[in-house]
């Protein structure tokens, strides 16, 4: 039978403690709940209060139920007051000194049977395990931020935790409403095993001013359809808790350098900038704990006029391309008022790209997104040529051929041959070099990148890319152009995968490195990432999708780019690839689609 857990003991009311506290209040638990000092003690108390209250004014916590919530906690300092709990979460900070401290001393305060888990994101389970004389009653039990929201919980047995003990949290997982993935003890888990490397990255990104810390946070955001952005996760996490993490998985991970704390993150602990908690992070809130973000010295100006600061003007726009991106593009620019000129190879190309315009505008009049009207407006703005003749007179050509350099080049250089002074030259490419493409022209500064994701129409985001060459005024008229296409337009160096597939795929590669070491199953990976996290697809389920060919010829050019050893290809995304399993497409990927 199931162990009863009638009282709970959480140590530590930080970040991730309150929330613990409130987990368990919600469910009918009763909590003591314990910290250091009687400021701290109050601080946590005061978090819980404020979430609660805001569960109440949001409507989802009736009054009285707050009210019995906060009854069953009892507030205490120091561990003495854990003598007679069934369960006990550590959730301090990351320091395994500190914690193999703390479990000795519960050991001696608990009675026997009581089960003693940490909340550590990256230490070794085992390692505070040993620290007490019941290591076969420890276990991890690790919530995500924050802890009343997400659903997901990893539960963590080490080689000794006691089978009874783990069907026990894993009973009591399901008692609280949570999702639960048992795994075994490695640095990070699941979850954080694929999201930090990432997340490191993207502060490295801001660390070299490769982009601003909205334009890497509103990439992710609005290119993955993430919760959050990196950054803005950072400072919900704590940037001190991440450090530690972050220092812990390198040490734990094999020493991967993607996990080595960027330097930043240090000066920014020894700041005292610690994120929410401390009211300053990557960004400045309201007071600390707040999640009200408030404009400081770095925020960008926002307003159109400031947007269209030395921008050109643009009234007719080149396209050049037949394909999925062209046609997107064309129908994007044309919708927002632009005067389009497509060229492709030839008028077959170009009957085929205006009947793919006007059913996807027709699409839009069905579904009452689009008037006739406005459909046959735009309609009207595009013209058909098949010779590049007839981009002498545009202000802005997007080139979306097909991604080879040389054809690239050879088209940019006609471009410089044909186009009027001033105009801005585009590449949609989404893997090669932008610079290599502006040097086939005598203007470079002229030349910038523009990353429409697919399918253009739909979606919010357009990378701008500027080269070492890129002209300010280039960069800042394709940046309003984006904002004239109701598109948030973000601006990064020449790297290979600008930000999105930069950050995106080593992230993907990792979850298959993970699957191909049998550490999890694409199962519960998925699960941790969407009930953890918050991502609206698990990797597997992405990777199906996006295609295992496409993703491993971008994770090629990053690991060549870079020379990372830790972006080398997983090599089972190489042999599924071999293998002809390609995804979706070829109904089969790291899942079977032949029966869906
Ligand atoms: N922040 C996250 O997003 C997150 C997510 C999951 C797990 N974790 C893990 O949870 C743990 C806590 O992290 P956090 O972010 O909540 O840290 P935090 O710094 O926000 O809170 C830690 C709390 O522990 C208290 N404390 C310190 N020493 C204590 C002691 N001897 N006795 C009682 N209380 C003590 C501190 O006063 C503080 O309130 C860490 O192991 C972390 O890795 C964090």
């Amino acid at each position: 039978m199931a162990r009863e857990f009638s009282t709970v003991g959480v140590v530590g009311l930080g970040t991730m403690g309150a929330g613990i506290v409130e987990v368990f209040a919600r469910n009918g638990i009763n909590v003591v709940a314990v910290e250091i000092s009687e400021p701290a003690l109050e601080r946590g108390r005061a978090t819980l209060t404020g979430s609660t209250d805001r569960a109440v004014a949001k409507g989802k916590l009736a009054a009285a139920d707050r009210d019995a919530l906060h009854e069953r906690v009892h507030f205490a300092v120091g561990l003495d007051a854990l003598h007679s709990v069934d369960l006990v979460i550590e959730a301090v900070p990351e320091h395994l000194n500190l914690k193999q401290r703390i479990f000795a001393e519960l050991d001696r305060v608990c009675r026997p049977e009581t089960i003693l888990a940490t909340n550590t994101s990256s230490l070794s389970v085992t390692e505070i395990s040993v620290a007490t004389t019941r290591p076969n009653q420890v276990i991890g039990i690790h919530f995500f931020n924050p802890a009343p929201v997400m659903k997901l919980v990893e539960v963590v047995r080490t080689v000794v935790t006691s089978p009874e003990v783990v069907a026990d949290v894993e009973a009591l997982c399901g008692r609280l409403g949570k999702v639960d993935v048992t795994i075994n003890d490695r640095a990070g888990f699941i979850a954080n095993a694929l999201l930090f490397g990432y997340l490191n990255h993207a502060v490295g990104m801001f660390e070299s001013h490769y982009a601003t810390r909205e334009d890497i946070d509103a990439a992710m955001k609005l290119g993955c359809g993430l919760p959050m952005g990196p950054l803005a996760l950072m400072d919900l996490i704590g940037l001190d808790t991440a450090y530690e993490i972050l220092d812990t998985m390198y040490r734990r991970g094999g020493r991967d350098r993607r996990h080595a704390p960027v330097p930043l993150l240090k000066q920014m602990v020894t700041a005292g900038l610690l994120g929410r908690k401390s009211g300053r992070g990557f960004y400045t809130y309201e007071r600390p704990g707040s999640p009200v973000v408030v404009p400081d010295e770095a925020t960008p100006p926002a307003t159109e006029a400031a947007l269209a600061d030395g921008a050109r003007a643009i009234a007719k726009v080149g396209v050049v391309g037949s394909g999925t991106m062209a046609t997107g593009i064309i129908e994007v620019f044309a919708k927002a008022g632009y005067e389009v000129v497509s060229v492709t190879r030839g008028a077959e190309k170009s009957a085929t790209v205006c009947e793919a315009v006007k059913t996807s505008l027709n699409k839009g009049v069905v579904r009452g997104k689009l008037a006739e009207a406005d459909r046959d407006a735009a309609l009207g703005r595009i013209s058909w040529s098949a010779t590049l003749d007839h981009l002498a007179d545009v202000d802005l050509v997007v080139e979306a051929v097909v991604e080879e350099l040389s054809v690239k080049k050879a088209l940019f250089a006609s471009l410089d041959e044909i186009c009027k002074p001033g105009v801005v030259l585009a590449t949609t490419t989404s893997s090669l070099p932008v610079i290599d493409v502006a040097m086939a022209t005598q203007r470079p500064a002229d030349v910038v990148g523009l990353h429409f994701f697919n399918p253009a129409p739909v979606m919010p985001l357009v990378e701008v890319v500027r080269t070492i060459r890129t002209s300010p005024e280039a960069t800042a008229t394709a940046r309003a152009v984006c904002a004239a296409l109701g598109k948030t337009g973000v601006v990064c160096g020449d790297r290979s995968g600008f930000i999105v597939n930069a950050l995106l795929f080593p992230y993907l590669n990792d979850a298959v490195k993970m699957l191909e070491a049998s550490y999890s199953t694409a199962d519960d990976i998925d699960h941790a990432m969407k009930l953890g996290c918050g991502y609206p697809m698990g990797p597997f389920e992405l990777l199906d999708v996006v295609g295992l060919d496409v993703s491993l010829a971008i994770q090629r050019e990053l690991y060549l780019e870079l020379r990372e050893p830790g972006f080398a290809p997983a090599p089972l995304l190489e042999h599924l690839v071999t293998a002809g399993y390609l995804g979706r497409k070829t109904r089969r990927g790291f899942r079977d689609h032949s029966h869906r």
